[in-house]
């Protein structure tokens, strides 16, 4: 499996927290003038958009369709114009929220481990993977302050997705991936901590030196 040195991804449940810790990463790479591209899938992109109208259930979309929506947004994402090849062979630190383990999970969920597993096969690993783990059942009280729920936000499905999670990890591991896991149930200060010290590790973040105050 081919990896991408200088590109980290985040992973967890839905409610896990992924999207803050990321922002709290950009907002110390920012402040520490470091080279970085902080950047999410479902992308912004036209499969992207498709997708996010999907999971707020405006439009319906057959399992094994958004299977292949998810791989071919991800293959864009990578190999498009601006996307995470081209930054991180520039040498600017790729930080993704969410990657190929989310098919993996979700879509394995969905619609058997076969589909994402052949469709996200060519796919290059990050160097790191973030896993930041939680109690479904407290991911899933985080999500009650929000308007509305997301096609794979309800208690039977998290717990799956955790148990898929934790099923998963060593494949990554095996494959030589830095694989971090992080109890994502203490306070987003607190977590970051732990987050910071995982890139801590990387290589690039190493010839970065960064030092500013988290
Ligand atoms: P977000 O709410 O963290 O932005 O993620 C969007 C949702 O899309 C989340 O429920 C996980 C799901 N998802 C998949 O099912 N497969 C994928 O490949 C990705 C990237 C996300």
């Amino acid at each position: 499996m081919e990896i991408i040195p200088n590109f980290a991804v985040f992973e967890g449940l839905d409610g896990s927290g992924t999207t803050s810790q990321q922002t709290l990463l950009a907002e110390y790479l920012e402040k520490n003038n470091a080279p970085f591209f902080a950047t999410a899938e479902p992308t912004a992109g036209p499969v992207g958009t498709l997708l996010r109208q999907a999971l707020k259930k405006n439009i319906s979309l057959a399992p094994q369709t958004m299977a292949r929506l998810f791989a071919a947004d991800r293959c864009e994402h990578l190999y498009g114009k601006d996307g995470i090849a081209e930054r991180s062979a520039k040498g600017q630190l790729v930080v993704c929220d969410r990657y190929v383990l989310s098919s993996l999970v979700y879509q394995g969920i969905e619609c058997g481990d076969e589909l994402p597993a052949a469709l996200n096969a060519d796919f290059p690993a990050p160097h790191l993977l973030v896993y930041l783990d939680i109690d479904p059942a407290l991911a899933q009280q985080r999500l009650k302050s929000r308007q509305t729920l997301e096609i794979y936000e309800y208690p039977e499905f998290q717990a799956k997705v955790r148990e898929k999670y934790l099923s998963l990890l060593d494949r990554f591991r095996q494959a030589g991936v830095e694989v971090a896991v992080i109890d994502a149930a203490k306070s987003p200060k607190e977590v970051f901590e732990q987050v910071l010290g995982a890139f801590a590790k990387m290589p690039i973040f190493k010839d970065m030196k960064m030092e500013k105050a988290r």
